[in-house]
């Protein structure tokens, strides 16, 4: 996040440089029940992120110090890749994999009825196969379908996405050259049934009214994106329904 480059992010006629308006996401494929030994998952592509999310649980809680009598924990765990940025990342846990993980695992706990399963663990692992910013929106959201594939009773599915400023505009779902050399990058999720935010970070600056604007195209773009994992899970439950019925026959 730099702000400056010789780039010209935004042209004359307020096309981007992938030929988006500033209102546009990237393109989005969701695709749920992707891995056969995980109880739920997903894989996403928002633009050039690629994204798997695994589910697994609810089951015993470990390490145990971190049951808790009342209802269970959402543990999630964020992985980059090392091939999934053009230079290689160093492999493990670092500060910005551990922010995302609690981050993340904070939103979900605000849909997963957890108090449905006392000392129990539902965890959650996100897989970045291939970075091109955005990857905590798009982990989130893979993780949500996930869930929701795993049959975890939830009072709602969570879409994520960014809004952010650069060359001092508002834009939606910034790729890898505006995140780099843009002013603001704004990562949000929500529960669309009631418009909670459920996650909100602001990385750089902006002023209240581009602040209002980002976080207005944010919510619009999230409840495209929550369509689209909607349909994701109908085409998940009729293939399992069409199995089911040939395994009957
Ligand atoms: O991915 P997201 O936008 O949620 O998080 P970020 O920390 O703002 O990272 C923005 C982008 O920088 C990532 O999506 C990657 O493309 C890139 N990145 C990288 O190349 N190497 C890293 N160690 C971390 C991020």
């Amino acid at each position: 996040m730099s702000g400056h480059t010789d780039m010209v992010l935004v042209d004359e006629n307020g096309m981007r440089i992938d030929g988006r308006t500033a209102t546009e996401h990237r393109p989005i494929k969701i695709e749920a029940g992707v891995l056969k030994n995980a109880d739920g998952s997903a894989y996403v592509e928002i633009g050039k992120n690629k994204v798997l999310a695994a589910v697994y649980g609810p089951r015993e809680c470990h390490p145990r110090h971190l049951q808790d009598p009342t209802k269970a924990i959402v543990q999630c765990k964020y992985n980059m890749q090392a091939f999934s940025v053009s230079d290689r990342k160093r492999p493990g846990t670092d500060r910005r994999s551990i922010e995302i993980s609690k981050i993340t695992a904070e939103a979900l706990e605000n849909v997963v009825l957890t108090e449905l399963y006392p000392r129990a663990s539902i965890d959650v692992y996100i897989e970045i196969l291939q970075a091109n910013a955005g990857t905590r929106c798009a982990g989130l959201t893979a993780a949500s379908v996930a869930l929701a594939d795993a049959g975890i009773p939830m009072r709602d599915i969570v879409p994520a996405i960014a809004a952010g400023k650069a060359v001092g505009q508002v834009l939606l779902d910034l790729n890898k050259e505006e995140d780099n050399y843009g002013q603001a990058d704004v990562p949000i999720a929500i529960v669309p049934s009631t418009d909670e935010i459920v996650l909100l970070q602001m990385d750089g600056n902006m002023t209240r009214e581009e602040f209002d604007r980002a976080i207005g195209m944010a919510m619009n773009a999230c409840h495209e994106v929550y369509d689209l994992q909607k349909d994701a899970l109908k085409r998940r439950y009729s293939a399992n329904k069409t199995e089911e019925a040939e395994a009957d026959e």
